[in-house]
């Protein structure tokens, strides 16, 4: 029996170290394998505080603050249409030059940015099957309507 006592204690550490781990992972890692209809939820609100002020409700960029804007800001319906999740994580993370659209790397987690895209493309889905009501005017139309300072 002397000889199984270091393996024994052996095991309640490695326990003990996974169960730690486990713990840590809770914090910031519980929405990871959180299933599809879950993180279109969650993105929902984040779109709502980061990014319809310049994108818009329906995400076509018509924001209330895309009419100062120059370039307008990006109608993300079509841009998921020609790019995958992968390259709009990165180019939301990073921003984009030379527009008004910010990195967004320090304030949003790669879970959050995908969070979004799955609200968004969610919306789109909505969008092609059903009566999705965009506003009557297009962003160009308001664009045009709208006085310049
Ligand atoms: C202050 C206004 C503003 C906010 C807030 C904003 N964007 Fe943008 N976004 C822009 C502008 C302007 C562009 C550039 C359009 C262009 O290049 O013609 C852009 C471009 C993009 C692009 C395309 C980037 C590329 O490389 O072409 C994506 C994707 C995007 N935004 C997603 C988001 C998401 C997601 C959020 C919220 C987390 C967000 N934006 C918040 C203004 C904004």
């Amino acid at each position: 029996m002397r000889t199984s006592e270091p393996f024994f204690l052996l095991v309640l550490l490695l326990v003990g170290m996974a169960w730690l781990t486990a713990c840590a992972g809770d914090t910031d890692t519980a929405t990871t394998s959180a299933p599809e209809a879950t993180d279109a939820h969650a993105g929902k609100t984040l779109y709502e505080n980061f990014c319809l002020s310049c994108h818009g409700p329906s995400g076509k960029g018509d924001g209330p603050a895309a009419a100062t804007l120059h370039p307008q800001p990006a109608d993300l319906m079509a841009l998921l249409q020609t790019h995958d999740d992968a390259s709009l994580t990165t180019r939301i993370a990073e921003g984009k030059a030379g527009t008004a659209m910010p990195a967004w790397r320090d304030v949003l987690n790669e879970t959050q940015i995908r969070q979004i895209l799955a609200y968004l493309r969610a919306e789109k889905q909505a969008g092609q099957s059903s009566t999705y009501s965009s506003p009557n005017e297009t962003p160009t139309e308001r664009a045009v309507n709208t006085p310049s300072p």
